[in-house]
């Protein structure tokens, strides 16, 4: 369709050094505005796809467009307008970059390598800070938070790049119950108010927010259900009760 934010054909990701493609046979169509779970358990390729379809990592076989265009050709270009939340962050102690301009990194792709950042740059990191409530903690080395402060820190980055695509890998699985309530509020607002393309990446079924109609189900590397949330909520629902 003229219209695909995200179409991957036929595509299986190898990591150097392997054999077993850790995704493989990838059809799969998002289309702009759409708001997607992608759930598995552990090892089933989630974190694989969303950086198979940022480029960060390189597909072995099969296309990969974002936004129009080939990911394998115009991948930097492309995660300029992609919110990323990694799963895997850590930053120790003596990190002594300060949350205000971790945010402002999420800038960067707008504010090119030798200008500076404007006032509607700052604007934008201020509203971040605010929306996940770390406006106080702005000055602070990243270094010296909890983690679950440092994955509001990401988000944040991820916000404040105004992106037309969010992917967030696990963005919960630091925070605590009532911050996570918070953050899916956020997210799915954001979805809403800003017709943003969400790909949620969680293991547990439970945080599927109620506004995220699709959901995709991952497991070897595959795709084995992707429709309505009932539905395939209650195929894995079942395939686990066996
Ligand atoms: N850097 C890596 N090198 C080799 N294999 C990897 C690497 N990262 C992940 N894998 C393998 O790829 C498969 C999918 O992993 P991953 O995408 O991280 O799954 P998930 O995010 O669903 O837990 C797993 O079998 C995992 O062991
Ligand atoms: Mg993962």
């Amino acid at each position: 369709m003229a219209d695909s934010i995200i179409e991957l054909k036929n595509v299986s990701t190898v990591y150097e050094g392997e054999r077993v493609p850790a995704i493989r046979d990838i059809d799969l169509t998002i289309e702009s505005g759409e708001f997607v779970a992608i759930i598995g358990p552990n090892g089933a390729g989630k974190t694989t796809l969303l950086e198979t379809i940022n480029g960060l990592l390189p597909h072995t076989r099969g296309q990969v467009r974002v936004l129009g265009q080939d990911v394998a050709r115009f991948g930097t270009q492309l995660r300029s307008q992609i919110g990323y939340v990694p799963q895997e962050f850590q930053f120790d102690e003596t990190t002594p970059v300060l949350v205000r301009d971790v945010v402002l990194m999420g800038r960067y792709g707008r504010i090119g390598l030798f200008r500076r950042p404007t006032a509607e740059d700052y604007a934008q990191v201020q509203e971040a800070l605010e929306l996940l409530g770390l406006a106080e903690l702005a000055e602070r080395p990243l270094g010296k938070l909890s983690g679950g402060q440092q994955q509001k820190v990401l988000l944040a980055r991820a916000l404040a790049k105004e992106p037309k695509i969010l992917l967030l890998d696990e963005p919960f699985s630091h925070l605590d119950c009532a911050a996570r309530e918070e953050v899916a509020e956020l997210i799915t607002r954001w979805h809403r108010e800003r017709s943003l393309t969400v790909l949620l990446v969680l293991h547990d079924l439970e945080a599927i927010p109620q506004s995220c109609h699709r959901v995709v189900l991952l497991n070897g590397g595959r795709i084995r259900h992707d429709g309505a949330r009932e539905r395939v909520v209650r195929a894995f629902t079942l395939a686990h009760r066996e």
